[in-house]
């Protein structure tokens, strides 16, 4: 059998989709992969390759040029997640939820969190927060909606944090970064995104907690990875420390408009074939 070069291998149909009890099931097994997607076209091609596809809150700054996710509002979380949805049929697609949506109540985060699975179709959120948050995790589990919780660095609390650095330095910080996300396991979150902690961190959450937990700058010995699919792509240049660009995505597009300009400019394109001649 050919299998033609654009096809997702294998071809995303023929798969069916992962959910969350077989996500939690993925404690200490194989690795759980999961990129992050927040458009319909991506989604597709990342697809056939992961677990968990998130309709991460950091399309401010991929998407939008936004300098932070603070400004991130439903809406937008809403619109990308129906794309993902639609694009991906095998991967849990798991949506952010955005600053200022869930952290003034439970009942404010089940409101947010139902609107968001019934406008795009998706089965989990996720939300940042440790210990504070446990609580609203609790209620949004009892009443049918799945949560992956993300401690130590909280992209969304950069103004009250001072930056993205590295979080858990302190024994302090570090003893508070693991209590947080034993209480988000013990709430019932059914995942935890540790980002951006000195290592011993995440190895001591992993091993202490029952749900899988997913690393970014965080240690292979997660029982999951995540990163920013275009970070991994390559099309940024200026990345953390913990991106691995696996694609030079950013060097293609610069070619390809580059190409694409010197045609236009030589009347080169459009050719024969991208023209419509009359009929003979
Ligand atoms: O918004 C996002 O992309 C995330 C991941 C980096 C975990 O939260």
């Amino acid at each position: 059998m050919s299998t033609h070069i654009s096809e997702p291998v294998p071809a995303a149909g023929s798969l069916k989709r992962v959910t969350v009890p077989a996500v939690r099931a993925r404690k200490g097994g194989t690795p759980l992969v999961m990129l992050t997607a927040y458009t319909a076209r991506t989604a597709e091609l990342l697809d056939p390759h992961c677990d968990i596809l998130l309709v991460g809150d950091s399309l401010a700054q991929v998407i939008y040029g936004l300098p932070s996710t603070v400004p991130v509002t439903l809406e937008m979380m809403c619109a990308h997640g129906a794309a993902v949805v639609r694009g991906a049929a095998h991967s849990l697609v798991v949506i952010d939820m955005p600053f200022g949506s869930y952290e003034m109540s439970k009942e404010q985060a089940f409101a947010n969190a139902a609107r968001i699975l019934k406008e795009t179709g998706a089965a989990a959120v996720k939300l940042e927060g440790g210990a504070a948050m446990a609580e609203t995790i609790a209620f949004l589990g009892a009443r049918g909606v799945p949560v992956m919780a993300h401690v130590g660095l909280t992209p969304q609390a950069v103004n009250a944090l001072g930056g993205y650095g590295a979080r858990g330095r302190s024994a302090a910080e570090a003893d508070k970064i693991v209590g947080d996300a034993q209480a988000v396991a013990a709430a019932g979150a059914f995942a935890i995104v540790i980002e951006g902690v000195v290592e011993p961190i995440a190895v001591a959450i992993t091993e202490s907690v029952a749900c899988p937990t997913i690393g970014i700058g965080a240690s292979a010995r997660c029982d999951g990875q995540v990163l920013v699919a275009e970070d991994m792509l390559g099309l940024f240049t200026q990345t953390a420390r913990f991106v691995k660009a696996y694609g030079t995505m950013a060097a293609g597009i610069d070619t390809a408009a580059a190409r694409y300009a010197a045609d236009v400019r030589a009347r080169v394109f459009p050719g024969l074939e991208q023209t419509y001649q009359p009929k003979n």
